[in-house]
């Protein structure tokens, strides 16, 4: 695999996860109200390190592409966003997502999403990406009805979320859904970045 780039959107960038983000992962994972509608299980800091390192091998193989979004001005990690699951024989990945609660609300991660998405289609080729979100997971939902995706439906008792079996819809957009969505997306996340960084 080419190295893993690093995209500048505007207030944020998306760059490769290192070994010191363990630290910042560690203490957003956390956070109760973070994992509380994730698959997420109760995380130590030695759990996150190696969670990291099979990220960084995985990336290295082809099967998951996912980043560090990492604020412009100092690099801190604040949450990440990317592909965990990238199958290249079929052309889908799985999106995925989370940001430190400080930062909810700011739409960070629908500008994360939208270059994880022109990324995954223009670079990687993607046919397809999908999303399982938890039943109940509003904003989430609404950070992929903005990308255009389409609810397929539900999946029963899909995932064991700390110890109870948990619905969870899945999410998708085709390569030509996110060509015909186009500028239209490209001009909201515009706006919306501007408003945040006023
Ligand atoms: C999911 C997550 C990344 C969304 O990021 P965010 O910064 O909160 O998202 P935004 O603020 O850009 O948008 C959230 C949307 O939910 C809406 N929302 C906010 N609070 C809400 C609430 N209590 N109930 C319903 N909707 C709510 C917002 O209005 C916004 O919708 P809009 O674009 O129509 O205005 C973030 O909440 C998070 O990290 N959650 C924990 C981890 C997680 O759930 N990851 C996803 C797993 S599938």
């Amino acid at each position: 695999m080419d190295e893993q780039p690093t995209i500048e959107l505007v207030g944020i960038r998306l760059r490769p996860l290192r070994g010191e983000d363990a630290v910042a992962w560690h203490a957003y994972l956390s956070d109760p109200q973070v994992t509380e509608l994730t698959s997420y299980p109760p995380m130590s800091h030695a759990d996150v390190e190696s969670m990291l390192a099979c990220v960084t091998q995985a990336y290295s193989a082809g099967t998951s592409c996912k980043w560090a979004v990492a604020l412009q001005d100092d690099d801190q990690m604040v949450g990440t966003c990317g592909f965990n699951e990238w199958s290249q024989a079929h052309g889908w990945a799985e999106l995925a997502y989370e940001l430190a609660r400080p930062y909810w609300g700011r739409s960070i991660i629908s500008e994360a999403v939208a270059a994880c998405l022109a990324w995954g289609f223009d670079t990687a080729l993607l046919n397809r990406v999908h999303a399982f979100v938890m039943v109940g997971n509003v904003r989430s939902e609404r950070v992929l009805e903005r990308a255009h995706f389409t609810r397929e439906g539900c999946l029963r008792s899909y995932r064991m979320c700390r110890g109870q079996p948990r619905d969870f819809s899945v999410f998708s957009i085709l390569r030509c859904e996110w060509e015909a969505a186009g500028r239209e997306g490209a001009e909201d996340i515009d706006n919306r970045s501007v408003r945040r960084h006023r």
